[in-house]
C-alpha cells in the first residue's frame, strides 16, 4: 500500500526560512488582515524534511494574504505514488485546486480538459518577460498558461562528505574512473561509497546520470528524449548500462527500497561518503542546518560538468471556481514573488525559476547550479531529466523505469538484451 498523508503539515512544526520571509510576512499580515477568501487544496511530493519546510513557506505565504491551505501530501520520492492519487481523485471528479505535475504530464492534464487558465495573472504580473521561454513553454497548453514554476532543480550532482573523504584519503571524484578508484579506498577505509535507495526512480535517476556521462548530451537527447531506437540500442547505451551496474559495487546490501532522503542522511551521518541526487539532497543538509562546502559538498556528478539536466517543478491549476478560483489565482501569483522564489528555493535546494533575483543568499552551490544553467542553455548541454518527468510521457518513462530497474536487480539480463528491451519499450508507448 503507497503510504497516504493528508493535512500533514502545521505552522509550528516548520520553523520559517530566514529573516527576508518573516518580515515579508509580518508586513503582508499587517496589509491583509481580515481578508479571509477561499481555500486551496494542493497536492505535492513534498514530504521529507528539506521538501516540508520548503512547502511550508508556500502555505505560510497563503494564510498571511487571509486564504486557506488544506495539504495533500502524498509520500513518496519521484512522485509516482502522488500521482497515482491524483489520477484517482480526478477521475472522481473532485481534483485538488492545484497539484504538482510536471513537464510533459501537464500536456497529458491539459488534453483532457481539466485545468483551467492563468492568463489573467500571468499579463498582470508579467510572466512572459519574467520567465526563461524554456521554462514559460513548458507551463502553457495550447499557448495559455495553465501551471506556474516554483523552481529549478538540477538533477546531475554528486554529495559528499568531507570527513569520510579524507579518511579515505581521496577527493570528489570528477569523472567515473576517478569515482570507481576512489570507491575502493573508501571502502578500505571502513565506508560505503555510495549511498543509494533501491527504488525505480532512484535507480533510472542514476542512471541517466551514468549514460549522460558515458555517452554526453546528443547522446542523452537521441536516446532519453527523442527515443531514437537507433541510439536506445547502441553500442553507447550498452556501455551506459554496463557502466551503471558496475556501480553496484560502490553501494550496500541494503539499499533496497530505502527512500532517498534515507540514503542522505547516511551521507549527512557518515555512513557513506558520498551520493548521486538531485539538488532536492542539499535541502536535506540545510534541514540538518549544515553548510554547503564546509559540512558537504557538491560537484556535478562525475563526467557531467559540462552538462545540466533540469527538472522544473511546477503547479498546475485545476478548473475550480467561486473562492476556491481566487484562492487558486492568489497562489499562482505568489508561487513567482520574490518572496517565494527565495525562501522555497533556499530551503528546497533549487535556483529560482526566474532568473532576475538576487541570489546573495544563496550558496555556493545553488551560484553554480545557476552559472551552469545560463551557460549551457546558451552553449548547449542543457537536457530534460528522464527519470524526473521533463522528457517523455509518462507511459513511456514507466516503462523505461521498468527496463532499468529490472537490468539493475537481474543477477542474469545482459546489457545487450536490457538495451533490446529499451528498444521494445520506447516503441510500444509510442
Ligand atoms: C521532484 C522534487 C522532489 C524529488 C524527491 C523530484 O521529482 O521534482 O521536487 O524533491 O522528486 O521527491
Amino acid at each position: 500500500m503507497p503510504s497516504f498523508k493528508r493535512n500533514c503539515f502545521t505552522a509550528t512544526r516548520f520553523p520559517r526560512t530566514g529573516l527576508a520571509l518573516a518580515t515579508a510576512l509580518a508586513a503582508s499580515l499587517s496589509m491583509t488582515s481580515a481578508h479571509a477568501a477561499g481555500e486551496v487544496e494542493v497536492l505535492h511530493w513534498w514530504t521529507s524534511g528539506g521538501e516540508a519546510r520548503a512547502a511550508n513557506v508556500l502555505k505560510e505565504l497563503m494564510e498571511a494574504e487571509g486564504y486557506g491551505w488544506q495539504d495533500f501530501a502524498v509520500a513518496g520520492g519521484g512522485g509516482e505514488t502522488a500521482m497515482t492519487v491524483l489520477k484517482s481523485r480526478a477521475m472522481s471528479g473532485n481534483p485538488p485546486s492545484a497539484a504538482q505535475i510536471k513537464g510533459p504530464e501537464i500536456q497529458e492534464w491539459g488534453e483532457l480538459g481539466l485545468l483551467g487558465e492563468l492568463d489573467e495573472v500571468a499579463d498582470a504580473e508579467g510572466w512572459d518577460d519574467l520567465l526563461p521561454e524554456t521554462v514559460a513553454d513548458i507551463m502553457r497548453y495550447d499557448g495559455q498558461y495553465v501551471a506556474v514554476p516554483v523552481n529549478v532543480h538540477r538533477v546531475n550532482w554528486l554529495w559528499g562528505n568531507p570527513d569520510v573523504l579524507e579518511q579515505a584519503g581521496v577527493e570528489m571524484p570528477t569523472t567515473l574512473d576517478e569515482l570507481f578508484a576512489a570507491g575502493e579506498a573508501i571502502r578500505e577505509a571502513g565506508f560505503i561509497p555510495l549511498a543509494h535507495g533501491g527504488q525505480a526512480w532512484q535507480d533510472a535517476t542514476v542512471f541517466e546520470t551514468v549514460l549522460l556521462a558515458t555517452g554526453g548530451t546528443e547522446f542523452f537527447q537521441r536516446a532519453l528524449v527523442d527515443l531514437d531506437p537507433e541510439a536506445l540500442g547502441s553500442e553507447q547505451m550498452i556501455e551506459a548500462l554496463e557502466t551503471f551496474k558496475r556501480l553496484r559495487e560502490l553501494m550496500d546490501e541494503d539499499m533496497s527500497g530505502r527512500d532517498w532522503n534515507i540514503a542522505t542522511s547516511m551521507v549527512i551521518n557518515g555512513d557513506a561518503a558520498m551520493q548521486l541526487m538531485g539538488d532536492w539532497a542539499k535541502g536535506e543538509f540545510t534541514a540538518a542546518e549544515l553548510t554547503a562546502g564546509e559540512d558537504y559538498l557538491c560537484a556535478a556528478a562525475p563526467g557531467t560538468a559540462d552538462a545540466f539536466t533540469f527538472n522544473i517543478d511546477s503547479l498546475a491549476m485545476f478548473r475550480v471556481e467561486g473562492e476556491e478560483h481566487e484562492a487558486q489565482q492568489a497562489l499562482a501569483r505568489l508561487v513567482l514573488e520574490p518572496t517565494f522564489q527565495e525562501a522555497f528555493n533556499l530551503a528546497k535546494g533549487s535556483i529560482p525559476a526566474r532568473p532576475d533575483l538576487d541570489m546573495s543568499e544563496f550558496d555556493a552551490c545553488a551560484r553554480q547550479s545557476l552559472e551552469d544553467f545560463q551557460r549551457t542553455a546558451e552553449e548547449g548541454g542543457l537536457v530534460p531529466s528522464m527519470a524526473h518527468g521533463m522528457a517523455v510521457r509518462a507511459d513511456v518513462q514507466g516503462a523505461i523505469f521498468d527496463v532499468v530497474t529490472n537490468y539493475f536487480n537481474a543477477r542474469d539480463m545482459e546489457a545487450e538484451q536490457a538495451a533490446q528491451r529499451m528498444v521494445n519499450a520506447a516503441q510500444a508507448a509510442l
